[in-house]
């Protein structure tokens, strides 16, 4: 009797083992990806997803394993092998020429030829018909530099298009995307596999997973954590899968008990911000919801002193700072974690010891105005322990850090500094998903010990779960104001587009404080 014949894979990864000096990034991975399929890799930073595609890509030579596509054994050295073998890889930096149109950029090095020359009419032609057979429409005349990130991702996959990939892989494709172009890659990534073709998508997006994916395998630490079909899994247990653990995601945390007013502004305005009403109290958050540039940003940046007020008033513990320097406002009380955690939060260059200890030259760390390297280190030591950290010593340069481990550095300096408000922005934006947990939880205690904590996020579960009132802003006005129980995820979504669902009320906890 002859054995049936082993399924025929788009692609087949094999014991696939791959070590770096130090660092075991894929210990015998196997790896099946289904024709016609979107097929998630997911996997939290350095789980070896990208590894593992370069591997395939012919980037990087296995140490063992063998690579099979469309049931056929294949030894690349090169991605142009790869690309013979009909494997196509959009990666993170996009290799375009911006001063070349969509259409020179698509036909590049595989130009159409008459009579020897190129033929540009044909080049468009063919844009014109691989944009409509799958739904990405993008001018072929334009100037690929005049183009959004979006449209410039549209350019690289119809480049292997035409060049008949039929396997496309995508490396964190959503990374530099607005949520509206990510939905509308997903749109196009399943036309593409309605029309036959496969779909490797790398990401560590749980929501891109279920909303977008027909399987998915899971990498932890280099090894293979859960091969899950999509339809029959859940955010849970994918989340228990990358990070080895049960996690609890969407916590809502128990609600906090506020005390006096610690955070004043009336009728404050600046840049696109417009007749602003808050306060927060100690031992409360203050959740600022809304749908990006709606002037959450400079709300938060103008409290920080960043940006000039136009109008309104502004105290802290009853001390007028409305016209304060970031500088007086810190040492009055305010601490701030600001959305752009490479220009403004920390300092690439300098150690990760030292970016702890930034601003903290007035605190317990300092003696008489100077900072005793002993007490940095120490000081660095218990924050790294704390938040988890993960860097090599605490005397790597900050430029050294993965994203999410320079957000649990910014967050636990500024947390620090104990200082009795906090605002903070975007706070586990980019951030492994156990990580997530760790920051949340942090806060939580933050606003326990009796702080104050006004937080931006375009998270509305983390918004929900943590914050005690919710404020949503639309065109710079506070639009809707909602109490906890209140703000589930349809009331938010309906104000944050500007029509709230019913009159706003009054939540503000009794002031106790003395007016000043
Ligand atoms: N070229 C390299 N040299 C040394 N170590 C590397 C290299 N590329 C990746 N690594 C290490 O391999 C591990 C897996 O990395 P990577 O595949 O980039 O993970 P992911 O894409 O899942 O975030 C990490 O520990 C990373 O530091
Ligand atoms: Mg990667």
């Amino acid at each position: 009797m002859t054995p049936p014949p082993p399924e025929n894979f788009a692609v087949e990864l094999r014991g696939i083992t791959k070590r770096f000096p130090g660092t075991l990034a894929n210990d015998a991975v196997d790896l099946t990806v289904r024709h016609g399929e979107i097929h998630a890799l997911m996997g939290e930073n350095g789980a070896g997803k990208s590894t593992l595609m370069s591997v395939l890509y012919g980037m990087e030579r296995a140490d063992a394993g063998s690579i099979r596509i469309d049931g056929r054994e294949v030894r690349f050295t090169s991605p142009s092998d790869a690309m013979a073998a009909g494997l196509g890889m959009v990666h993170q930096s996009f290799k375009l020429f911006d001063s070349l149109t969509v259409a020179e950029n698509v036909v590049y090095a595989a130009e159409p030829r008459r009579f020897g020359l190129v033929d540009r009419a044909a080049a468009r032609r063919r844009v014109r018909e691989l944009a409509d057979e799958h739904g990405l429409a993008v001018d072929p005349e334009a100037r690929v530099g005049d183009l959004p990130v979006g449209l410039r991702q549209r350019v690289e996959i119809l480049k292997l298009l035409h060049r008949g990939a039929r396997t496309l892989i995508l490396d964190e494709p959503t990374a530099v995307l607005t949520p509206a172009e990510a939905d509308s890659l997903f749109g196009v990534l399943k036309s593409l596999t309605a029309r036959g073709r496969t779909v490797v998508l790398v990401t560590h997006k749980l929501r891109e997973v279920l909303e977008g994916s027909d399987r998915v395998t899971v990498l932890r630490d280099g090894r293979v954590a859960a091969r899950l079909v999509t339809s029959d899994t859940t955010a849970d247990e994918i989340a228990a899968a990358m990070t080895g653990r049960a996690v609890e995601l969407d916590r809502v945390h128990a609600p906090g008990t506020p005390g006096e007013a610690v955070l004043r502004v009336t009728g404050f305005s600046t840049d696109s911000v417009h007749d602003v009403d808050l306060s927060v109290h100690a031992g409360e958050i203050v959740g600022v919801a809304g749908v990006a540039g709606n002037g959450q940003s400079k709300l938060v940046e103008a409290l920080a002193g960043l940006r000039p007020v136009a109008a309104g008033r502004v105290t802290l513990l009853g001390a007028d700072i409305t016209h304060a320097s970031a500088t007086e406002r810190r040492l009055k009380g305010l601490a701030y974690v600001p959305e752009d955690r490479h220009a403004v939060g920390t300092a690439p260059a300098a150690s990760v010891a030292d970016n702890l200890a930034m601003g903290h030259h007035r605190t317990t760390l300092s003696t008489r105005g100077l900072l005793p390297p002993a007490a940095v280190r120490a000081h660095a030591r218990r924050l790294v322990e704390r938040f988890g950290i993960k860097a090599a010593t605490t005397e790597v340069p900050a430029s050294a850090l993965s994203g999410g481990n320079l957000q649990k550095l910014l967050i636990g300096r500024e947390l620090a500094h104990e200082a009795p408000l906090l605002l903070v922005e975007q706070p586990t934006r980019g951030v492994d998903i156990g990580a997530i947990q760790n920051i949340h939880d942090q806060l939580i205690a933050y606003r326990d010990a009796g702080h104050a904590v006004l937080l931006v996020s375009a998270e509305l579960s983390e918004i929900r779960g943590l914050a005690d009132r919710v404020l949503v802003l639309y065109e710079g006005r506070v639009a809707a104001s909602y109490a906890k129980e209140e703000a589930d995820e349809r009331t938010l979504g309906l104000a944050m587009a500007g029509a709230p669902a019913e009159a706003t009320h009054e939540h503000e906890p009794p002031d106790t404080s003395p007016r000043t």
